[in-house]
């Protein structure tokens, strides 16, 4: 009985500590390109959803953006273009009103993300990062 009593204290501990942990709902990056983006980009990311033929200029193919990108996928770039901090700002590409800004829609918990330049890793939207290495896996 001895260890059962001693034991017992700590499994309350442990469990309310996990209680207060706050728990929230795991969203897949595919169900959020089926929530956000499929109308537009189309199930496999060839730019030919059902919205397409009535967007000038058309949807992204999103399959293409590393040979766009001289074979590199632009993770950062992606993560910005989706979250709408780079709107307007590109030199090099063709930044319409037609994508949607989604940052706020991802938001919530933050994860690590070193973007490979050198520096320390910084914080972004867990969802976003997500989304960004679904598009990757999605490439030609
Ligand atoms: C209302 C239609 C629409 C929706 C919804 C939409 N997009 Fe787009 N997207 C576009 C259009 C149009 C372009 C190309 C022209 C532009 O940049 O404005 C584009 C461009 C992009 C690009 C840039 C591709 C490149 O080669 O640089 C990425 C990445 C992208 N979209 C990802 C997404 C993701 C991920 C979602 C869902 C979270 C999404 N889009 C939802 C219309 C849409």
């Amino acid at each position: 009985m001895r260890p059962v009593i001693i034991l017992l204290p700590a499994a309350l501990a442990a469990a309310s500590l996990l209680a207060c942990v706050p728990v929230e709902p795991q969203v897949t990056a595919r169900q959020d390109y089926k929530t956000f983006c499929v109308n537009c980009h189309g199930e496999d990311g060839r730019g030919d959803g059902i919205l397409a033929a009535s967007l000038s200029p058309p949807p992204a193919d999103l399959t293409q953006i590393a040979a766009r990108n001289g074979g590199t996928f632009p993770t950062t770039q992606v993560m910005s273009v989706i979250d709408g901090y780079t709107r307007g700002q590109h030199a090099n590409a063709v930044r319409t009103e037609m994508m949607p800004e989604f940052g706020t829609l991802l938001e919530g918990r933050s994860v690590l993300y070193d973007d490979g330049l050198g520096g320390p890793p910084v914080p972004v939207p867990e969802r976003l990062l997500q989304l960004a290495q679904y598009l990757e896996r999605m490439q030609d």
